[in-house]
């Protein structure tokens, strides 16, 4: 049966906030096999694509212009390993509060304190559900998925799920590539509750005086939930907005206690590092109740933002970004969103828009090294661009440091980087406070690779210098690849003689460094909404474009706008240049964001 694809679809009917939203494309599936001629299909291959699930954690930003797959896999069923352990599998598409309910109705212990979740079966896993003590990842035995890049289903053992606090392989490497089809969860028989260590499920226990039931905890939970929570029947929400932030103890310590002796902190299994309930921060940074349109700080539970009627998302991202704000100023931490946010936005940040030298050129006293308008200041050529929650930083200059403090930017998600020369390389040892403990992802060539091995020996030893930045670095050919769920299209092109990357991101492409296009990587560079490309000066260069050859690329590749950079002093200054720029091609400048889709 051919798939069928529902346009223009009203989506939101499913999800909790009740946002409205439409999706260019819908289609659902009720099994495997349903998936895979969808999957084949030239809808799947020509758009973007989105799970949805029980849209329980879930807020389209807008349309969604792509094509929206929802699980419809029904199927729960059990199976006995041996006296202790039970098996109980579930379809993706099953609702979570029936799944846990008909475990507690056979008796099978683990699930109970996760009772009364809105959502699916099949998004468990991938947010690591949480709540009262108790996290799924810690019960999943295995997650059956289909897995898009090799085209097989796979099952992943919890440990391949690299679980962690409403964290997976899902939201990470594996976003876009795997689709969750089952997932079996390690029970045990017995009507005793598992997991009393929740102040009020301990509480609970000393009323009763006994341990309670799986029922009696699973009602009590269920109780806590609807007295805290809003009814998602009655007013649209997501449960928590943001995840409690996970800060150093030694920051918590000495700087957060000296702003507030009283925020509370939980244990983490690292002992270096404490969670902070973000509900308490959003409280006493005095947001209950503040509202931005119909979008709410809820006051019974203030990490909830709702849907007080009649919100539009804009408004919850509005709401959000104040709230966010408001923190950081307030306690030092910054929030970061449980919520999956679907936007087809790009933002771009304009990072820095001159060339190797910057402007001013050292020892340099023409008229534009000497302006005093901030748009003759510039840095290092680099791009920070955001888009579905992902935030992606073009090229690492020397001037990083600088660039990320005045951009205000706390986190990324991984680095992109053009070629090897040092102007776009050379901040690479600046990354480390972003890295925090992990190994930042890095995406680029094998040459540049190899290069920077060279030349940051250092992070790449056996038993490195203990604080070194540490970085994963991922080799990418002429194919497209993902970064979290974002597809990002390599354009070959030169820099005089030297083969360097170019990127394309929806309709949006940064092309820096170029002197020449090859004919056949135009056809990658069409209908484009936004370009960004490199235009030296006016007078000529072996590596660079000069503007009118820039001009020239312009005319051929028809971009809706475009925005130049990598500029020396000698292009002018910012003001008179841009008067001599054709309609809708613009100087960049540093710190310029420009929006597209
Ligand atoms: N608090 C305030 N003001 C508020 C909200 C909370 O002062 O407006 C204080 C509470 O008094 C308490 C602390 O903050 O001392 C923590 O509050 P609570 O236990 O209600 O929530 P939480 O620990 O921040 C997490 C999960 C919830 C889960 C509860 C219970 C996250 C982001 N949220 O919240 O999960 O139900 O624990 O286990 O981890 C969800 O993810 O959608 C969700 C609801």
């Amino acid at each position: 049966m051919t798939p069928i694809f529902e346009k223009d679809k009203d989506l939101g009917h499913l999800t909790t906030f009740g946002i409205p939203a439409r999706a260019a494309l819908y289609a659902s599936f009720e099994n495997i096999e349903q998936l895979k001629r969808l999957l084949l299909s030239e809808e799947f291959l020509e758009n973007e694509f989105f799970v949805l699930g029980g849209g329980s954690n879930v807020l389209f930003n807008g349309d969604f212009k792509g094509l929206v797959l929802h699980c419809l896999i029904k199927g729960i069923k059990k199976y006995q390993k041996d006296e202790t352990t039970v098996f109980a599998i579930a379809g993706g598409g099953e609702s979570w509060e029936d799944f846990v309910a008909w475990t507690i109705r056979e008796g099978l212990a683990g699930l109970e304190n996760l009772s009364g979740i809105p959502g699916t079966v099949g998004a468990s896993p991938v947010q690591n559900i949480g709540a009262y003590g108790v996290e799924v990842g810690s019960l999943i035995h295995k997650v059956e998925c289909y897995d898009i890049m090799n085209r097989e289903v796979v099952t992943l053992s919890a440990e391949q799920c690299r679980f962690g606090y409403r964290d997976s392989i899902f939201k990470n490497e594996g976003k876009g590539r795997y689709i969750v089809l089952r997932v079996s969860f390690k029970l045990h028989p017995s009507s005793v509750a598992t997991n009393l260590e929740y102040g009020p499920l301990r509480k609970l226990e000393e009323k009763l005086g006994r341990r309670p039931s799986i029922s009696e905890v699973a009602d009590e939970v269920v109780s806590i939930r609807n007295s805290k929570l809003p009814d998602p029947k009655k007013i649209g929400s997501a449960g928590s907005f943001f995840k409690n932030p996970v800060v150093r103890i030694f920051f918590y310590k000495e700087v957060m206690l000296a702003l507030n002796p009283d925020i509370p902190y939980y244990e983490t299994d690292d002992p270096l590092y404490v969670k902070i309930p973000a509900g308490w921060l959003i409280e006493h940074a005095g947001l209950k109740g503040y509202s931005v349109g119909g979008a709410e700080v809820y006051p019974e539970q203030c990490l909830v933002l709702a849907n007080k009627g009649g919100a539009k998302a804009g408004e919850v991202i509005e709401l959000a970004e104040h709230v966010k704000k408001v923190v950081l100023e307030k306690f030092g931490v910054t929030l970061h969103p449980e919520v999956n946010i679907v936007d087809s936005d790009i933002k771009v940040t304009i990072l820095g828009s001159g060339t190797s030298k910057g402007v001013p050129e050292v020892g340099c006293f023409c008229p534009v090294c000497r302006s005093e308008d901030p748009k003759d200041n510039r840095l290092r050529c680099s791009a920070l661009v955001e888009t579905k929650g992902v935030r992606l930083l073009i090229d690492i200059s020397p001037d990083f440091r600088q660039q990320s403090i005045r951009a205000g930017i706390t986190a990324l998600d991984a680095a992109l980087v053009t070629h090897t020369h040092y102007d776009h390389v050379g901040g690479f040892d600046d990354l480390r406070p972003l890295c925090g403990g992990r190994i930042f992802p890095v995406y680029l060539r094998k040459e540049v690779n190899d290069d920077l091995h060279h030349r940051l020996d250092y992070c790449f030893r056996e038993h490195p210098y203990p604080g070194v930045p540490t970085f994963d670095m991922h080799e990418i050919d002429d194919a497209p690849f993902m970064i979290k769920g974002v597809k990002i299209l390599p354009i070959n092109i030169l820099h005089g003689k030297l083969p360097i990357v170019g990127y394309r991101i929806g309709d949006f492409a940064y092309l820096t460094d170029v002197k020449t296009i090859p004919e056949e990587e135009i056809y990658k560079l069409r209908d484009l909404d936004v370009l960004v490309i490199n235009a030296l000066r006016y007078k000529d260069h072996f590596a660079h474009l000069t503007v009118d050859e820039a001009l020239e690329i312009i005319k051929v590749l028809k971009p809706k706008r475009t925005y130049l950079t990598h500029m020396c002093h000698e292009v002018g200054k910012h003001s008179e240049f841009e008067k001599k720029l054709p309609e809708n091609v613009y100087p960049a400048y540093d710190g310029l964001v420009i929006h597209t889709r």
